[in-house]
């Protein structure tokens, strides 16, 4: 319903907000299957049409549709259930599965391509971040599929933009491509990112799938990883970011400086994200040793080793951390 689709898009792959949030993090097999076998769908598909139906009106619902439309949503409901009901009768009386085969097996067989792309959509991406570039993926798709698709694989810009029509959304990415992340190459790479993303969320649980951003003609390898969302760092604090077996500290200091460390303290292996930031130094919250934020010196004891630090950087709202290299 387009209420509720509407609501995705502001709350996109929210847990509690997003009513088509059906792949959370991390992913479980259960949902990638129920997901491509599109039972996911129709279950909460119908489920929803019988619960209208009878005049039950859920938290999304409730939450999306204005008070004034929602008489008519239960009507349509209703409508569509006499509808599919009277088709089944029509099939009995018949005695044919001609009806049935015609007007209602399409959809159950088309569910699991749907469902497949569905996956693509949103799966392995960051979530409770408002940023569609995080939560949402565009691949690219030969003609044919994306005449089918209704160019919904350019499916950042369709977030972003959900007033642009279907048809306009190839000619949008086209102006839009140099500050978006790269596409993925396709179907199989995207479900590729999923499953590899999946993989990597055994280690780390809190592992998602990060985009590559443009550089704006900077040359960043693919060293250079998205730690956040600059928006997600206030001011004077500063964020824990797990990538591999690592964990890293970026900060956000006075005047908007970016500045990445280790993670974890040098003296007994707190994490520093819990601590607090003075200025440009960052306190630890175990034994208040004190570190300098930019060069990573150690300030006294307790602590006696220097932090690593990393290169930032932050592109098109994104703050980057060039992980294979440190200055100290
Ligand atoms: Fe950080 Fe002791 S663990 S000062």
């Amino acid at each position: 319903m387009k209420w509720v689709h509407a609501r995705h898009h502001s709350y996109t792959s929210e847990i509690g907000n997003d009513a088509e949030y059906l792949l959370p993090n991390p992913i479980r097999w259960t949902d990638i299957l129920s997901l491509a076998a599109g039972w996911n769908q129709i279950w909460h598909y119908n489920k929803e049409l019988v619960q209208l139906a009878f005049g039950y009106v859920n938290h999304f619902i409730k939450e999306s549709v204005p008070a004034s439309e929602l008489a008519r949503v239960i009507r349509n409901a209703r409508l569509f259930l006499l509808s599919y009901f009277a088709i089944i009768c029509i099939s009995v009386w018949m005695q044919t599965w001609l009806p049935v085969c015609l007007l209602l097996l399409p959809r159950a067989i088309g569910a699991p391509v749907h469902g497949i792309l569905r996956i693509t959509q949103h799966g392995a991406l960051a979530t409770g971040v408002r940023d569609h570039r995080l939560t949402t993926r565009t691949m690219y798709m030969n003609p044919i599929l994306r005449f089918f698709y209704c160019n919904m694989n350019y499916h950042v810009e369709h977030h972003m933009f959900p007033m642009v029509p279907f048809h306009a959304l190839k000619k949008l990415h086209e102006q839009v491509k140099d500050q978006m992340p790269a596409p993925s190459k396709g179907v199989i790479s995207a479900l590729a990112e999923v499953f590899v993303t999946k993989t990597r969320q055994k280690i780390d649980e809190n592992h998602v799938f990060q985009p590559i951003f443009p550089t704006g003609g900077v040359d960043m390898t693919n060293e250079w990883v998205l730690a956040s969302a600059l928006e997600d760092i206030d001011e004077e604090d500063v964020m824990r970011f797990d990538h591999g077996d690592k964990t890293y500290a970026v900060y956000r200091t006075m005047g908007d400086n970016i500045f990445a460390t280790d993670g974890l303290c040098t003296h007994e292996q707190q994490h520093l994200a819990e601590g607090i930031v003075i200025d440009d130094i960052i306190e630890c919250p175990l034994h208040q040793g004190r570190f300098h934020i930019p060069t990573g010196k150690a300030k006294g004891a307790p602590v006696c080793i220097d932090l690593k630090t990393y290169p930032t950087r932050v592109v098109d709202g994104g703050v980057y951390i060039l992980i294979s290299d440190h200055l100290s």
